[in-house]
C-alpha cells in the first residue's frame, strides 16, 4: 500500500514527481524516493520519513535535475523490510541500470530471492520489491529490450504488483504493468503520467486510460503502446475522468479530520438532495439495479468489509434485517476469503470501502462474483477497481477525504445504507409506508442536528481534555449503537494510541468488568429506545466497580447526573438514526484527545489510507 507515480514528457520531472507523490501520501508516509533520467544516468535520491524529508535531501540536487523530464517515484507503507534509506524505493538491479518501483506485495519473492542470488545477484535490502529489479535485468540480459523483459519477468511473479521501470540503455522511456494493484496512465499532449491514483496527476489532465490485470504499456513523450500477457497488441481506451483538480485545503482547520468532521452535514444533504427529494416520494437509486425479481429470489445479504467501513456495515445489518426482514451476515474481508463462504445466485453480496481498492475487501468480492452473487458496491470511489466488478453500484458522495481517520465517509455509507434498506423494503412492501415516511422525514432532519452538535463543542473538548491522560477507554452501548461503541473505540486508538475497545455492554459482566477500577473510564452510548434502560443497568454495574463513568446520550433524565461524572448531549433523534447522531461526538473526542496529545491527527502512526495489502 504504496503510492507510485511516473511521468514522460518535455517538463521537467521533478515537481511533478514531488507533487504527484504528495497527493499520494494516504497511501503510506514512512520514507519515499524518486529515480530521474539525468543526462546519461539514471539518478536515485530516497529519504526517511514523511515527503518533507525527501524535499529537504532533493534541495542540494536541484541543479543536476533540473533539465531532467522522465522519472518516477514511490511513497512506501513498509511490509518489507522496516522504514530505512536502503528499503526506500527505487530499488536497482546489480549494476544499477535498471530502477523500479513498486505497489504490491510479491508473494513469492523468498524463491525468486534464493535462485537469483544463487545466480549472483546481489540484495541490498529486505525488500520484496529487489527480486523483481534483478529478474528484470536478468531477462534484459538475455533479450535487450525492457518490454519484453518485463513480460517474460512478470510470468515468473506470484502476487499484486503495480511497477514502473526505467532502464538506462533504453533513456527517455517507461515500462509499466500491473496485477492486482491500482495503475492509472494520465494522457495529454506529448506527455504521459502514470500513478497509482488520479489525483497525482489530475491537475495536469483530465484523460486516463485504466490498465487491466498484467498488461503492459510502454511510454514516450510522444507514443504509447500496451500490450496484453499474450504479447497482442491492445487498443487503449481514454476515459475522461469525472475529477476537477481540487485544491486540497485544510480551509482555516488546524487539521483535515476536523475540516471533514465539519463536513458531515453537508455530505448528508449532497446524498439525500439525489436520493431522497421528500419524505412522500420513493427513494431513488439509479445505479442499483435490484429489481423485485432478483430481491424475491434472494435467500440473504452478505456484507464485507474493513475496519471502519465494516462498522457500517454492522449498522446496515440492524437496519436492513428490520425493514427488509432479509438476513444479513457482516463478515470481515480479511476473514471472509480464507473460508468456504456459502455464497451463490441467492445470496447478495455487499462490498463497502471508502477507497474501494481494499485487497481484502477486492479480493472477497472478486470470489463471491466469481460464484454467481450479485455484487452491490458501497464507495467514495464510483472510479475504483471495485466499483468496476459491481453489478449496482451506490456511490456514497462524501468528497475526498484526506485524513487516514475515516469520519465523513463513514456517516456517508450509513446514511447509504439507511438509503438501501428503505429502496428495498419500498420494493419488496415489507414495512408499513406510514412508518417509512416517518423514516425519511427524520433522516431529512440530521443535518440540523449535526449541525447543533458541531456548534456547541466546548463540552466535548472539556470531556476529551479530562481524560486526555487515560491508558485506557472502554466505550459500551446496545442494539444498533454497538458498533458506534466500536467505531468510537477505533478512532480513539488510531489517533492516539489510546488502548480503547467498544463492547456490547451485556457482555461487560461476562469477563471484561474484571478491568474496572478508579482509573477506567467507561464511556457509555445511551440513546432512548429499545435498550435504553437495559444499558443503564449494565452503566449501574460499571458505577459499581467504581469506573469513570460518562454518557452520550440524547437523554434528559434526571437520575444520569447521579450516575455519570460527566453528560454529553445530543439532540433527540429516532433510535434507528441515532448511530449517525452519536458518532459525531466520538468522533470530535477522538480528535481532541489526540490533539491535546500532540499526536499527528491526520497521518497517525503505521497507518495507511488506502490498505492495498492483504
Ligand atoms: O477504504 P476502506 O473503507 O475499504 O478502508 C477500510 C479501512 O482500512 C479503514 O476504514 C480504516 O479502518 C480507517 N483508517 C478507519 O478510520
Amino acid at each position: 500500500m504504496c503510492g507510485i507515480v511516473g511521468y514522460v514528457g518535455n517538463k521537467p520531472v521533478l515537481d511533478i514527481l514531488l507533487d504527484g507523490l504528495e497527493q499520494l501520501e494516504y497511501r503510506g508516509y514512512d520514507s519515499s524516493g524518486i529515480a530521474v533520467q539525468c543526462k546519461d544516468k539514471i539518478n536515485v535520491y530516497k529519504a526517511v520519513g514523511k515527503l518533507k524529508a525527501l524535499r529537504e535531501e532533493l534541495a542540494s540536487h536541484a541543479y543536476e535535475i533540473s533539465k531532467s523530464t522522465v522519472g518516477i517515484g514511490h511513497i512506501r507503507w513498509a511490509t518489507h523490510g522496516a522504514p530505512t534509506v536502503v528499503n526506500a524505493h527505487p530499488h536497482t538491479c546489480n549494476c544499477g541500470k535498471l530502477v523500479l518501483v513498486h505497489n504490491g506485495i510479491i508473494e513469492n519473492y523468498k524463491e525468486l530471492k534464493a535462485k537469483l542470488e544463487a545466480e549472483g545477484c546481489v540484495f541490498k535490502s529486505q525488500t520484496d520489491t529487489e527480486t523483481v529489479a534483478h529478474l528484470v535485468a536478468q531477462k534484459y540480459a538475455l533479450t535487450h529490450d525492457l518490454t519484453k523483459a518485463v513480460a517474460l519477468a512478470v510470468k515468473e511473479i506470484e502476487g499484486a504488483f503495480a511497477l514502473e521501470i526505467m532502464h538506462n540503455d533504453e533513456p527517455n522511456k517507461l515500462v509499466i504493468t500491473k496485477r492486482n494493484a491500482p495503475l492509472v496512465i494520465g494522457v495529454a499532449p506529448d506527455e504521459y503520467y502514470a500513478a497509482s491514483d488520479i489525483p497525482a496527476f489530475i491537475k495536469h489532465t483530465n484523460k486516463a486510460i485504466y490498465l487491466s490485470d498484467d498488461q503492459i504499456a510502454t511510454l514516450t513523450a510522444d507514443s504509447l503502446e500496451i500490450i496484453d500477457k499474450n504479447g497482442c497488441k491492445v487498443e487503449p481506451k481514454i476515459e475522461l475522468l469525472p475529477w476537477e483538480p481540487v485544491a486540497l485545503s485544510k480551509m482555516g482547520y488546524k487539521h483535515f479530520m476536523l475540516k471533514e468532521i465539519h463536513e458531515q452535514p453537508d455530505v448528508i444533504r449532497n446524498i439525500l438532495s439525489d436520493k431522497l427529494k421528500s419524505p412522500e416520494e420513493n427513494v431513488i437509486l439509479d445505479e442499483v439495479k435490484l429489481t423485485k425479481e432478483t430481491l424475491r429470489n434472494l435467500n440473504r445479504i452478505q456484507v464485507i468489509a474493513c475496519g471502519t467501513s465494516l462498522h457500517a456495515a454492522m449498522i446496515g445489518k440492524y437496519i436492513i434485517e428490520d425493514l427488509c426482514g432479509i438476513p444479513v451476515d457482516v463478515e470481515a474481508s480479511s476473514e471472509y476469503i480464507y473460508r468456504k463462504t456459502v455464497t451463490d445466485a441467492h445470496t447478495l453480496v455487499i462490498g463497502v470501502s471508502q477507497s474501494g481498492e481494499t485487497a481484502d475487501t477486492l479480493t472477497a468480492i472478486k470470489q463471491s462474483k466469481a460464484r454467481g452473487s450479485h455484487i452491490l458496491i458501497i464507495t467514495n470511489r464510483p472510479d475504483s477497481a471495485m466499483a468496476r466488478e459491481a453489478d449496482s453500484l451506490l456511490s456514497v458522495n462524501a468528497g475526498i477525504e484526506v485524513s487516514v481517520a475515516a469520519t465523513k465517509s463513514y456517516i456517508a455509507q450509513l446514511t447509504s445504507f439507511y438509503l438501501l434498506a428503505l429502496y428495498m423494503a419500498e420494493i419488496k412492501g415489507t414495512y408499513p409506508v406510514s412508518e417509512l415516511t416517518n423514516f425519511k422525514h427524520e433522516m431529512l432532519m440530521l443535518p440540523q442536528k449535526i449541525e447543533q452538535i458541531l456548534s456547541n463543542m466546548e463540552n466535548i473538548r472539556e470531556c476529551a481534555r479530562k481524560y486526555s491522560a487515560t491508558r485506557d477507554f472502554i466505550y459500551i452501548a446496545r442494539g444498533i449503537n454497538y458498533p458506534t461503541a466500536l467505531e468510537g473505540a477505533l478512532k480513539l486508538k488510531e489517533i492516539s494510541y489510546i488502548n480503547a475497545t467498544g463492547y456490547p455492554a451485556g457482555e461487560l459482566k461476562h469477563g471484561p468488568i474484571a478491568m474496572l477500577d478508579e482509573s477506567m473510564p467507561v464511556l457509555s452510548i445511551l440513546m432512548k429506545g429499545a435498550v435504553y434502560e437495559k444499558l443503564l443497568s449494565n452503566s449501574e454495574e460499571a458505577k459499581a466497580r467504581n469506573a469513570r463513568m460518562i454518557a452520550l446520550t440524547n437523554s434528559q433524565d434526571k437520575k444520569l447526573d447521579e450516575l455519570f461524572d460527566y453528560i454529553i448531549r445530543v439532540p433527540d433523534v429516532a433510535e434507528y438514526l441515532s448511530p449517525i447522531i452519536a458518532i459525531v461526538p466520538l468522533q470530535l473526542i477522538a480528535y481532541y484527545i489526540a490533539e491535546f496529545l500532540g499526536k499527528d491527527v491526520d497521518q497517525p502512526r503505521n497507518l495507511a489510507k488506502s490498505v492495498t495489502v492483504e
